[in-house]
């Protein structure tokens, strides 16, 4: 199965050009599923909760995730792609998941960054498992930060996910090494797909580290793009290894663990 990554530069709320860009991008591709970046289609600097709302789109029925069912359906291939989901009045980061049967499903991101905090409501989807029937793989989705919180992986790796899709737009230097952690801890593959360039906005200036990547279940870097052009990159992976969860003979690493001890983990206060 060939899996991959579009890790693409982004002209703050031109939807119609990022959009284009990365399915222009995507056309010669040969993969089952592509991962897009966290808000691909907008760009990521918001400077208020007005242009956010302006930039929103509703999911399954908004313009761009109608884009991305109809490359799909064309295509026979599973994407996933960040944007910013308006329902009622209420808007978060999340990402869609789109295949050759239509639209799968959608997550919302569980932990806001930094002035993310302003503009979106934390997201209320969980950690899902989404079927991707066609490929016969279990995905579960994070978004960027969400990264940092081991919780979410694990959740995702005790539901069964295989491969966690993790779209992105990194700013601090720390995820791309801390998934190959991610990846052996769950015995899973990750995907992440960050986005590169500047974006300088308000009282904001964010450089995107680029550096997408794919990581194994052995704690192998499979493929990693450039920190600074836009690329698409894509690797065979077997399945298999994600769904054998053996560190030795006599450990394996979701029946092993002592739940009984972790009670803090579920507790707010610290
Ligand atoms: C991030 O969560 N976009 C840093």
């Amino acid at each position: 199965m060939k899996v991959g990554f579009v890790q693409l530069n982004i002209k703050f709320g031109d939807k119609e050009r990022n959009v284009k860009e990365a399915l222009k991008l995507m056309r010669n591709v040969d993969a089952g599923l592509l991962v897009l970046p966290e808000l691909f289609n907008t760009g990521y600097t918001l400077t208020s909760k007005e242009e956010a709302l302006k930039l929103a789109e509703e999911i399954p029925h908004g313009k761009t995730t109608k884009e991305l069912i109809d490359y799909s359906i064309e295509k026979g291939m599973y994407i996933v792609a960040g944007l910013i989901e308006r329902e009622e009045g209420k808007i978060f980061n999340s990402a869609v998941v789109t295949g050759p049967e239509g639209y799968i499903g959608k997550y919302r991101k569980s932990h806001l960054f930094y002035y993310e905090k302003k503009w979106f409501e934390p997201g209320d989807t969980g950690f899902q498992i989404f079927h991707l029937k066609n490929l016969k793989v279990k995905v579960g989705v994070i978004i960027c930060f969400d990264w940092i919180f081991p919780e979410a992986s694990r959740s995702l790796a005790l539901k069964g996910a295989e491969i966690i899709c993790h779209p992105a737009n990194l700013v601090l230097p720390y995820a791309q090494k801390a998934m190959l952690t991610r990846a052996i801890e769950n015995k899973v593959f990750i995907i992440t797909s960050n986005r590169v360039g500047r974006e300088k906005r308000g009282i904001f200036d964010f450089k995107f580290t680029g550096m997408s990547q794919v990581t194994s279940p052995r704690m192998k870097v499979l493929v990693r793009a450039s920190q600074e052009r836009e690329e698409v990159r894509t690797v065979d992976i077997n399945v298999e290894e994600a769904r054998n969860k053996k560190i030795t003979e006599m450990n394996d690493l979701l029946k092993d663990r002592r739940p009984e001890l972790y009670l803090d983990l579920t507790k707010r206060e610290t």
